[in-house]
């Protein structure tokens, strides 16, 4: 997963739930940790706390971390170091701050965080979040910090609570649903198979009712998540495997639901109905995040990927062929260890092929306990830097070119931000672009046709219209 996570504040939107305690969530990283952080959040709120913005006044506070790239644990240990003044202020006034760190550095790190920050009094994985209630607990018996980084995350599913309407209705028409979880695909690079450990999907019926509930409270777009979410294969209730192209059908049956997205996918788990889903279910939005890493086959065969350059290409062109506006974006490592410069070249000549509305690009970091952490050949810091800086000009170009390509045309656009201006209402395109509007505030929440006047490097302008073309 790839995309950065809303802001702090809008996580803690709802803070107006009557509570008597206040917890601060801060989340880093990807959408699925966005949507745990969510959902800890409704485990919370049984136990009377209400989410805070400001961290000065949380009686819990939760480090949800990302370990998928570079420094990522030096990050957490420097936030604790701040949070070791704000604990130690609200003792001298005799008050308790529980500090609780989660998510994939917890699962990866563990005693190791006790250790390092002894203010810590709780550290559990994305598989133990359902158990906050106990671990709280124990954590107030005092003396050391709680662990748990224990696996079975169907255990977490099933514990967790559906959604309170109320709260659900304070998140907004857009929300995220957690269809599966893990990785098999063991990428040499990834930690991901290490932290969130083996693929597991959710039961195709728990899925289904988690979206009902989010309907219910007015939600109009769903983005089903997963580390590996077209890998899912539910349970349908009568023994079946359900895939993603099933489940997508099914959502798209419910009444309410005008949106559906689904991220972040593996090429090799691209099957035939999921790419006939993309020309038969209106719902399902015309956009495709399908990570290819890399253009040249060496490397990806050394990376583990499992597909080649020209499957890659020959299967964007199948799926375009049913749904010709579909827009690609992608996730790109530059430096993999023995990356040539044609090897990198090949990168280029890929992004040229398939042209992308949007991308994320990465250097290459050696993670360890990956096997990727001790081939031979590292390529020198310098180079990287070069060939990230080459590729980025081109993926803004591409960038740049799709959003231009919009002006002039009508775009439903489902308003679902305030904007910073006065007056001012954002949403998203079908092809995830940010969409800024003049209009009235009765319009938040609203799905508009919006003609596109201008194209900027990261958004569109426009004005509302009636109709669409
Ligand atoms: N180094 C650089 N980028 C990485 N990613 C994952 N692991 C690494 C690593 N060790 C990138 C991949 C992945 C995205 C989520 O993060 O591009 O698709
Ligand atoms: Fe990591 Fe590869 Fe699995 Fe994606 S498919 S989560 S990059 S191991």
């Amino acid at each position: 997963m790839s995309k950065q996570p809303e802001p702090l504040e809008k996580l803690a939107e709802t803070a107006s739930i009557k509570a008597d305690k206040k917890v601060f969530i801060k989340t880093y990283g990807c959408q699925m940790n966005v949507y745990d952080s969510t959902r800890m959040s409704d485990v919370l709120t049984p136990m009377g706390y209400g989410e805070t913005s400001a961290p000065d006044d949380a009686d819990l506070i939760i480090l949800n971390t990302c370990h998928i790239r570079e420094k990522a644990a030096e990050k957490v240990y420097s936030d604790l170091g701040r949070l070791r003044i704000l604990k130690s202020k609200r003792a001298a006034k005799g008050e308790n701050m529980v500090i609780g760190v989660a998510g994939c550095v917890a699962q990866a790190e563990g005693e190791e965080i006790l250790r390092r920050a002894p203010i810590v009094d709780m550290v559990f994985g994305p598989g133990a979040y359902h158990k906050l209630p106990d671990l709280i607990k124990r954590s107030h018996n005092g003396g050391r910090g709680v662990v748990d980084t224990d696996f079975p995350i169907e255990d977490k599913f099933e514990s967790l609570p559906v959604p309170e309407k109320k709260k659900t209705l304070a998140r907004g028409k857009t929300a995220f649903l957690s269809v599966q979880e893990g990785c098999d695909k063991f990428c040499t690079f990834c930690v991901v198979p290490y932290t969130r450990g083996a693929e597991y999907s959710r039961p195709f019926r728990q899925v289904l009712d988690e979206a009902h509930a989010l309907v219910d409270a007015g939600v109009q777009e769903i983005t089903l998540l997963g580390q590996n979410v077209n890998a899912y294969h539910g349970e349908d209730g009568a023994g079946n495997d359900a895939s993603l192209a099933r489940l997508i059908h099914t959502l798209a049956d419910i009444d309410g639901l005008s949106r559906i997205r689904y991220v972040t996918s593996h090429p090799r788990d691209m099957t035939d109905d999921l790419i006939d889903a993309h020309s038969e279910v209106d719902k399902l939005m015309p956009y495709l995040h399908l990570p290819v890493q890399a253009g040249s086959t060496r490397i990806l065969q050394a990376m583990n990927r499992q597909h080649t350059a020209e499957s890659y290409v020959r299967l964007v062109e199948r799926i375009r062929a049913g749904r010709p506006d579909l827009a690609m974006s992608s996730d790109f490592i530059v430096g993999f260890p023995g990356e040539t410069e044609a090897d990198f070249q090949a990168t280029l000549d890929i992004v040229k092929e398939i042209k992308y509305a949007q991308a994320y690009s990465f250097k290459y970091s050696p993670r360890s306990g990956t096997p990727a952490a001790s081939h031979e050949n590292p390529v020198p810091e310098e180079v990287m830097v070069e060939r990230l800086k080459r590729l980025q000009t081109v993926l803004n170009e591409q960038q740049v070119a799709f959003n231009k390509s919009c002006i002039g045309k009508t775009l439903p656009v489902l308003l679902d931000r305030r904007g910073k201006r006065e007056g001012q209402l954002v949403g998203r395109s079908p092809y995830l672009q940010s969409v800024y509007i003049q209009a009235p505030d009765e319009a938040f929440g609203e799905m508009v046709n919006v003609e596109i006047e201008t194209g900027m490097a990261n958004s569109l302008t426009g004005r509302r219209v009636l109709e669409t073309t």
